[in-house]
């Protein structure tokens, strides 16, 4: 049985996920949350969507034998590719980042148009387009893959000559062309400032994990599903390999240190465990 104080459970390509969890547990402070951050199989952004697919449903099935209420997709690339695989085998509501944060950028246009950035597979699925499409066909939509934003977050480069340089790079094209840019990966708040730098000011920056957990909040408080407990929330932390850094990355991410945390092991039949 399903209860209002079972966790929310939230999986991701590796630690970048905890960007989503930790606008999860600003928005939901009461909620338990199960996480699991692929982090022995990352990156997922330039993996084909076959293998991305399969990768999904196994950390899917994981988050459901931990007795979850919900899935949250933390991973944009994840959200992007295997919304619908991951759907069909989950027993609980499935929420993507895709969804809530097309609908929170589009509330934000006025006279230009949107922008799109992500990792390489998640920009190639055109998720997003289809999505904002899906809102409204006639606002302009302008994507860009940034692959090199995943490791200048992950080594802690937020105010960094590099990450400006790659971020006019990447960005310059944007110039007097949108309103918004969504922020469609999990590493990109990190470097929200290099982000706006390039952009201006005027450029409103959609956080895809804020918008997923306000999702989720609709979604629990609808369903009567909100944890009404008092006590102390429970997070539990999983992780597929330690790599090199493992706490200082993480820590870097949520925004505070990981208290419980697990290895598990992938099978060759794919289970987690
Ligand atoms: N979590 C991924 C995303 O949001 C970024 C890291 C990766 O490529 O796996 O798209």
């Amino acid at each position: 049985m399903i209860s209002r104080e079972n966790p929310i459970g939230v999986f991701d390509s590796g630690i970048g996920g905890l960007t989503v969890v930790r606008q999860l547990m600003n928005i939901l402070p009461s909620e338990n949350i199960v996480y699991f951050g692929d982090t022995a199989r990352v990156p997922y952004g330039n993996k084909s969507a076959e293998v991305i697919r399969e990768y999904a449903v196994q950390d899917a099935r994981f988050l459901l034998s931990k007795g979850v209420k919900v899935i949250v997709i933390a991973c944009n690339t994840a959200s992007a590719l295997a919304m619908d695989v991951v759907r069909s085998h989950s027993t609980v509501p499935t929420i993507g980042v895709i969804e809530p944060t097309a609908d929170a950028a589009m509330g934000k246009v006025r006279s230009r148009g949107v922008g799109v950035i992500g990792t390489l597979s998640t920009i190639n699925s055109s998720a997003y387009e289809t999505a904002l499409k899906d809102i409204n066909s006639q606002t302009p939509i302008l994507s860009q893959a940034c692959p090199l934003f995943v490791p200048l977050a992950e080594e802690g480069m937020f105010n960094h000559p590099v990450t400006d340089l790659v971020a006019r790079e990447y960005l310059s094209r944007f110039s007097g062309r949108i309103d918004v840019m969504i922020l469609g990966c999990t590493h990109y708040p990190l470097l929200r400032d290099a982000i706006s730098g390039i952009l201006g000011g005027d450029v409103d920056l959609v956080d895809a994990g804020e918008a997923t957990a306000r999702s989720v909040l609709d979604l629990l408080s609808s369903g009567n599903m909100l944890n009404k407990q008092k006590t102390k929330p429970r997070y539990e932390f999983y992780v597929s390999d330690f790599p090199q850094k493992f706490n200082e990355i993480a820590e870097r991410f949520l925004g505070r240190k990981l208290e419980f945390v697990r290895k598990v092991q992938i099978y060759s039949n794919g289970d987690i465990r």
